[in-house]
């Protein structure tokens, strides 16, 4: 692993962005309003997200951890249904709120990068058909006007979408989050709305503040094939790393949506990003079952199956950092520089995610040592929090979080970070474990 002494001595520079991302609804507890609440309640999820880990209240706590861990950016999102609780009437607390949350990092030089959307839509919009109405991308950047006047000022780092691919396939290919469709049609379509979605967003931003960075968190996920000598299974790796990688990414550099034999679409989508937005984790194998769409896309194969040899987290993902060091490069294509909004794993065991900090960083050096434009690293996630349909079982945290009492600890690889942090770089780090707290 130290063999080349150029990363082994590799510094990133003074003002990379180093951090941990959350969103709304997985942290702040009781966000009644929105979409994914109605899904809880409707019991489509083992468990709901409840009080989650009540950072709506705790936020200057979180804070205060996020500056002792050396924390100089933060992730977070706004919850449209806590500002627009009714359609059209935006809420004075809530406007208020965020506002001190912004405040709150920016006084603890913690520079502040504003997701708009992270998966959650408003109970009122989703009654109104979420993103297949038609009215959505007039909706969304009334909104975005709405915050961006309200915080621009101090915010620079905007993320209009997150993994807008990931939530289209959640929702309406195989329907486990909401709407809980499946339909290929729609979800098609719906790809087309976001699309024109997150460049409506980006164009109302750059209006009302030019200097602002507008991106979205693209997810990135590796897949080889189930079979490797099946030729089925190879080319169903191909499609799917281009509908789930490639497409939307392709789509705004060239202004239109093409999927073979399947769409093509002219989109104002052209030149909507300032940088690109990396989420990282893992890598799927993968089946073909067919020659319609799904079938291209196939099933994933359970590893033993196939006798592949694999570390896994606690959900079952394969710990895989070759994939961020092939997506850190593949998304550079686009010319832009990269954002890792999120790269984390789900260990209960605190020294695994050690393991998958030290492996991944090293492979964040690597790109960064060959002159891969990288702006930051922001770790999912700072707390433990609510992951989606998995519930509470997945410990994502840099910080622990005992959802009964919802007392804090940090986890040693938390300060382990933070010690690289200072470092800014691995140097002497590689092969230390966490150090025991001071
Ligand atoms: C990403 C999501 C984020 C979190 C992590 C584990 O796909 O953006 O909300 O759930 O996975």
């Amino acid at each position: 692993m130290t063999d080349d002494p150029r990363i082994e001595s590799f510094r990133f520079p003074p003002d990379f962005l180093w951090g941990a991302a959350t969103s709304a609804h997985q942290v702040e507890g009781d966000n009644t309003n929105n979409d994914w609440w109605a899904w809880e309640q409707a019991g489509r999820v083992a468990t709901p997200s409840g009080l989650a880990a009540d950072h709506y209240r705790r936020f200057r706590e979180d804070f205060d951890l996020a500056h002792e861990l050396r924390h100089n950016a933060h992730r977070f999102s706004v919850e449209w249904s806590r500002i627009e609780p009714e359609e059209g009437r935006f809420c004075d607390e809530a406007l208020a709120h965020y506002g001190e949350v912004i405040h709150a990092l920016v006084e603890r030089r913690i520079e502040p990068i504003v997701t708009l959307l992270h998966f959650t839509l408003p109970q009122w919009l989703s009654a109104q058909g979420g993103w297949e109405c038609e009215r959505f991308e007039m909706l969304f950047e009334r909104f975005v006007r709405r915050v961006v006047t309200e915080y621009g000022a101090r915010v620079r780092w905007w993320i209009t979408i997150n993994e807008p691919v990931v939530q289209l396939f959640k929702g309406y290919v195989i329907g486990q989050w909401p709407p809980g469709k499946q339909d290929h049609a729609t979800a098609f379509r719906v790809l087309a709305r976001m699309l024109r979605t997150h460049a409506r967003a980006y164009r109302a931003i750059h209006e009302l503040y030019p200097r602002a960075k507008v991106g979205l968190a693209k997810h990135g996920i590796a897949s080889s094939p189930c079979n490797p000598d099946s030729w089925f299974d190879r080319m169903s790796v191909r499609v799917r790393e281009y509908i789930f990688n490639d497409v939307f990414l392709d789509a705004i550099h060239r202004g239109s949506l093409l999927i073979p034999g399947v769409m093509w679409e002219r989109l104002p989508a052209a030149h909507t990003l300032d940088f690109v937005g990396l989420n990282y984790y893992t890598r799927d194998f993968v089946k073909n079952t067919g020659f319609d769409v799904p079938g291209l896309i196939g099933n994933m194969c359970s590893l033993e199956t196939y006798q592949h040899v694999a570390k896994r987290n606690d959900l079952g993902w394969e710990i895989y950092p070759e994939g961020f060091g092939h997506f850190l490069r593949r998304f550079a294509r686009h010319g832009l520089p990269v954002l890792v909004t999120e790269n984390g794993t789900a260990a209960r065991d605190d020294s695994n995610r050690h393991t998958f900090l030290l492996l991944h960083l090293w492979e964040l050096m690597r790109a960064s040592a060959e002159g891969i434009p990288v702006l930051g690293y922001l770790h999912w996630s700072l707390l433990d929090n609510f992951e989606w349909a998995d519930g509470y079982r997945a410990k994502f945290g840099l910080i622990e979080v005992d959802m009964k009492t919802q007392e804090r600890r940090v986890r040693e690889s938390g300060r382990w970070l933070g010690e690289v942090i200072r470092r800014r770089g691995l140097c002497c780090l590689l092969y230390t474990s966490p150090s025991p707290r001071d």
